[in-house]
């Protein structure tokens, strides 16, 4: 109570940044201006690619979490720049309606930079979606989640390792949950329904939410838009970076508090009141959304077998996790050819679960299938030991972050439209992001 405020790094003064609502087809110029103080509000640790010796420690790049850009557009980690310095993107904003993100990039930092506030929500709308009139205006709210720990003098936290061996953390969890940069915060509804659009944005936290009123979740859509019928959920898991838009009816439970929880924490109270406004009537629920056309399996024309997370234990550095093997400056090994399908078969050989992100693309789930580890690690042999389990509905939408599970290989498939050039794909458990498990790829 007689704490300092918490000091937060933002967008335009605020943390989360400003909501941006974009229109299809009609683009973005923005202009990235790092007015950032010149030292960083954490420590810098001896990550991977985080604190050498050219670099400033203070840098940041913008990316658009889920937009389709140029590859010059697009937030490339090394394209981080310095207090004082900005830069012009371009958004064309020429895709589906979606729930996208948008957060700092920086080249070996990314998980101090978010984790001191760097992150947004961007909704992107289209005439379609508009057309299925669901809640709107102040019906609608963004809700993003992040964890964070949180010191006695109320300050911001980053764990350090005291592992000489483990340089890093390889997962930092908070003991505060944040939602749209609030603790424990309350919102008044109406007694009707409400869209959520719910982003995971904690470095490393998954999330199994739930209400406390028992009522399900009506998704709507997942990370890439809209799904193709509502789906009743009591619980929405999200991973790293994935999303969730839901409707939720408060409809009934006027003079109610009802409660946000993971699994049991609450997180923020909905407090229903009827403000006597004729809105408060709730418009029906469309039965379809949004058809998502299945591709083609027959269509792809190569499959490339990636490993997530194998140890390199060259440098007796156990804690280094890779993608395919590779390190982030190693070549340029995936190299998909403008407008081809591709199946990317996940590989997990970790004891987790792995949010892997491509971006510039949406992409389908196929399969998750469990596969034989030691055959793997004996003779890099993919045996596969049982069926595949093809996605469950409420990730049988388009995708941009897919969680691939231990034991498992997860196989996604996608069609690689877009501007060719570099991009990347990465782990988006910002600790493993930033420490190797990110790899370029070239779109040809
Ligand atoms: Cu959420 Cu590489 O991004
Ligand atoms: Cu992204
Ligand atoms: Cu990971």
């Amino acid at each position: 109570r007689d704490l300092p405020p918490t000091t937060l790094w933002g967008y335009q003064g605020s943390s989360p940044g400003p909501t941006l609502e974009a229109k299809r087809g009609e683009p973005f110029l923005i202009e990235w201006a790092n007015a950032l103080p010149t030292h960083h509000l954490l420590p810098i640790d001896h990550g991977i690619h985080g604190a050498e010796k050219d670099r400033p420690d203070v840098r940041t790049v913008a990316h658009v979490h889920g937009a389709r850009v140029g590859p010059n557009d697009d937030g490339w980690p090394e394209d981080a720049f310095a207090p004082g310095h900005s830069l012009l993107y371009h958004y064309p904003n020429a895709q589906d309606a979606a729930t996208l993100w948008y957060h700092d990039h920086a080249m070996g930092i990314t998980r101090l930079n978010i984790y001191a506030g760097l992150y947004g929500a961007y909704l992107l709308r289209d005439p379609e979606e508009q057309a299925l009139a669901l809640p709107d205006g102040e019906h609608e709210l963004p809700l993003i989640l992040c964890d964070r720990l949180i010191a006695r003098d109320g300050q911001l936290y980053y764990p350090v390792s005291d592992d000489p061996a483990a340089p890093w953390v390889s997962e930092a969890y908070g003991n505060a949950t944040l939602c749209n940069g609030k603790l424990y915060p309350f919102i008044e509804v109406e007694p009707r329904r409400y869209r959520l659009r719910l982003i995971n944005a904690a470095n490393a936290r998954h999330y199994e939410l739930s209400l406390s009123s028992r009522h399900p979740f009506v998704q709507i859509g997942s990370d890439q838009g809209l799904l193709p019928a509502p789906l009743e959920r009591m619980r929405v898991e999200l991973y790293p970076a994935e999303r969730a838009d839901v409707v939720v009816d408060f409809s009934g439970l006027d003079g109610q508090t009802v409660e946000l929880r993971q699994p049991s924490e609450p997180l923020l109270q909905f407090r229903v009141r009827n403000r006597g406004d004729k809105n408060a009537v709730s418009v029906a629920m469309p039965t379809a959304l949004r058809a998502v056309p299945r591709i083609d399996p027959a269509s792809a024309t190569r499959e490339r077998i990636l490993t997530v997370g194998e140890m390199d234990d060259a440098n007796g550095n156990a804690m280094m996790m890779t993608l395919g093997g590779h390190h982030w400056s190693d070549p340029i090994t995936e190299d998909p050819l403008q407008d081809s399908v591709e199946i990317w078969s996940l590989v997990n050989l970790t004891g987790d679960a792995h949010p892997i992100h491509l971006h510039l693309v949406r992409f389908q789930i196929l399969e998750r299938r469990p596969y034989d580890l030691f055959a793997w690690n004996e003779r890099k042999e993919l045996k596969y030991t049982g069926p595949g389990q093809p996605p469950p509905p409420h990730e049988a939408g388009w995708k941009d972050t897919v969680r691939a599970d231990p034991d498992m290989v997860t196989r996604i498939i996608v069609r690689f439209e877009g501007e060719p050039g570099k991009y990347v794909w990465h782990c988006h458990l910002l600790e493993h992001e930033d420490n190797e498990m990110m790899r370029p790829f070239k779109l040809l």
